[in-house]
């Protein structure tokens, strides 16, 4: 077998896992978690044997100093560390202690906004005459004193706000607290390179860019034209959802910035470059940049809203395929911090299983979410206690704090998440549904997990491997990943009906299955898959 291992990059090899850093360990009893909360979990992300998690890469969201009007999605200050989460110190004993156990650190960074206490726009706003101003964008009111044009805020209402000041509007496209940034101004896209070298040369191997596909919008402000397939459902103030985002988004002047930003990681060695981007594919798959000279991973969220069926996501992944260029190498994500729980999301607890193993064997990156290796499902968060300005804005059925509830450690109060009361509702299924108990049960979610990752670093196969479908029943999936000699072929029930498979194997050997409890030689009359079974063979 040829040594793959040592010539392909590790984010090609690798599985990145997300931490949400306010709900994954407090350390210091206040209700939301920290940077040393992370530390003293990294041995349960990876040890160096199969006891632990077994992730490559974790992917912090932002922790920067923030109002936390969209939970550190407002960023008051690049450079630094919000004291609720803890100090540069802590940062610097993180990447350490990560990188001891042959973890890389991506960090969240985000291009699109500030928060509108950064000094920049505290400056900015002053007056016309700022030398900061064009640092945002700011436009005059139409004759009627209305906003500058139609545009509107995912999280509700119009994305203008007017500032009596100055007499102008400012644009934001989440909330009023998160005015954008101008990347046509040379003097803003300097200083935002420059807080990427800051990261990178305190030992950061990556970056997971927000919402990337904005940072350019229209120059001449034109409306978005309305979207004819909205959703009738959506809430009156919705007025991004009822457009379509013509003049907002992957505008093309914006592959010209993401080039900089990818010569910016390049003036370093072996940094990766991950894109929040939710384009159609053709538009999408332009971030790889025409000789991949762009993002190494804009993020592939399309299997995330699939319906749960075996042929939605076969299709998914063939159209993926055949989009790549040869260079480009794919990703999938099933689950973060700004969608309902992949255990609720796709039906239940069977179905989070077969999921995960879909996801860790499909060709490309898999970037998994914290809590889903415990089969975490959507937290309830009484109405008066929603946290989200999506929720409070747009409705209760659209708050992210369902899948932003603590980390359940054990069976202590407060799922020995924090000593306090946490920012948000500890879901009661914790006494049962955590990691201390799943950990002694070996069929239990977080092993399969464990197993799954394991069984993948075990196999550059399944890393690196070529993939191609299997003829397979309707309801079924099956596919074989190749490299060298090595072959794995993974077959998955997406029904709640027992499936037989005829695979072309010679000699196979069911080598781990979604239900933990078989491994055995593959019987000559084909395989039989039981309900909601995923099963792997060698
Ligand atoms: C995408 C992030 O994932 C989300 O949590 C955030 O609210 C928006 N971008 C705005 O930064």
């Amino acid at each position: 077998m040829p040594n793959t291992q040592s010539i392909t990059p590790w984010w090609q090899r690798g599985v990145v896992y997300q931490i949400y850093p306010r709900s994954f360990q407090d350390s210091n009893g206040d209700g939301v978690g920290d940077l040393p909360g992370i530390l003293a979990r990294l041995d349960y992300l990876n040890d160096g044997t199969p006891d632990s998690l077994g992730v490559d890469a974790l992917w912090i969201s932002p922790f920067y100093p923030s109002p936390m009007a969209d939970f550190g999605y407002d960023v008051a200050d690049y450079c630094n560390v919000d004291p609720l989460f803890g100090t540069l110190a802590d940062f610097d004993r993180l990447v350490e202690g990560a990188h001891r156990r042959g973890m890389k650190i991506i960090i969240d960074w985000v291009p699109n906004h500030t928060s509108d206490q950064h000094p920049w726009f505290i400056e900015a706003r002053r007056s016309r005459r700022s030398p900061q101003r064009n640092w945002y964008i700011w436009a005059d009111p139409k004759p009627d004193g209305s906003p500058p044009n139609n545009w509107g805020s995912f999280f509700g209402g119009p994305a203008w706000t007017f500032e009596p000041a100055s007499g102008q509007y400012y644009l934001h496209q989440f909330v009023k607290e998160q005015p954008e940034l101008n990347w046509r101004s040379p003097e803003l896209k300097a200083a935002m390179l420059d807080t990427l070298r800051f990261w990178l040369r305190r030992g950061v191997d990556g970056f997971r860019m927000d919402v990337v596909g904005l940072l350019i919008k229209d120059a001449a402000l034109r409306d978005n034209p309305p979207n004819p397939h909205a959703d009738p459902r959506l809430s009156p103030n919705d007025l991004h959802g009822r457009q379509l985002a013509v003049y907002t988004e992957d505008q093309d002047e914006v592959h010209a910035i993401i080039r900089q930003i990818r010569q910016t990681l390049d003036e370093f060695d072996d940094r990766v470059g991950i894109g929040e981007l939710w384009g159609p594919l053709p538009r999408w798959v332009r971030y790889y940049g025409e000789q991949g000279e762009e993002l190494q991973l804009p993020f592939n969220f399309r299997l995330m809203n699939q319906p749960w069926q075996a042929q939605a996501m076969a299709n998914c992944v063939a159209e993926l395929e055949a989009a790549l260029p040869p260079f480009a190498w794919p990703n999938y994500v099933l689950g973060n911090h700004d969608q309902p729980r992949l255990a609720s999301r796709f039906g239940g607890q069977a179905q989070a299983r077969l999921a995960v193993m879909l996801l860790l064997t499909l060709r490309g990156t898999p970037t998994l979410y914290n809590g889903d290796e415990i089969g975490l499902e959507n937290g309830k968060i009484p109405p008066e206690q929603i946290q989200d300005p999506q929720g409070k804005n747009l409705g209760a059925e659209r708050s992210r704090d369902v899948c932003r509830t603590p980390m359940q450690w054990d069976a202590s109060p407060q799922a020995g998440f924090s000593q306090a009361k946490p920012w948000l509702p500890v879901s009661e299924d914790y006494t049962q549904r955590n990691v201390a108990a799943l950990s002694k049960d070996p069929l239990s979610i977080l092993n399969l997990y464990r197993q799954l990752l394991w069984h993948r670093r075990q196999h550059p196969a399944l890393q690196l491997g070529s993939y191609q479908t299997l003829p397979a029943p309707t309801d079924c999936l099956a596919y074989q990943r190749t490299l060298g000699n090595q072959r794995q072929v993974i077959t998955l029930n997406f029904s709640s009906r027992e499936q037989r498979l005829s695979l072309p194997v010679d000699n196979g050997r069911v080598a781990l299955s979604t239900h933990l409890d078989r491994a055995e030689p593959l019987a000559t009359a084909g395989l039989i898959l039981r309900p909601h079974e995923g099963v792997i063979i060698e």
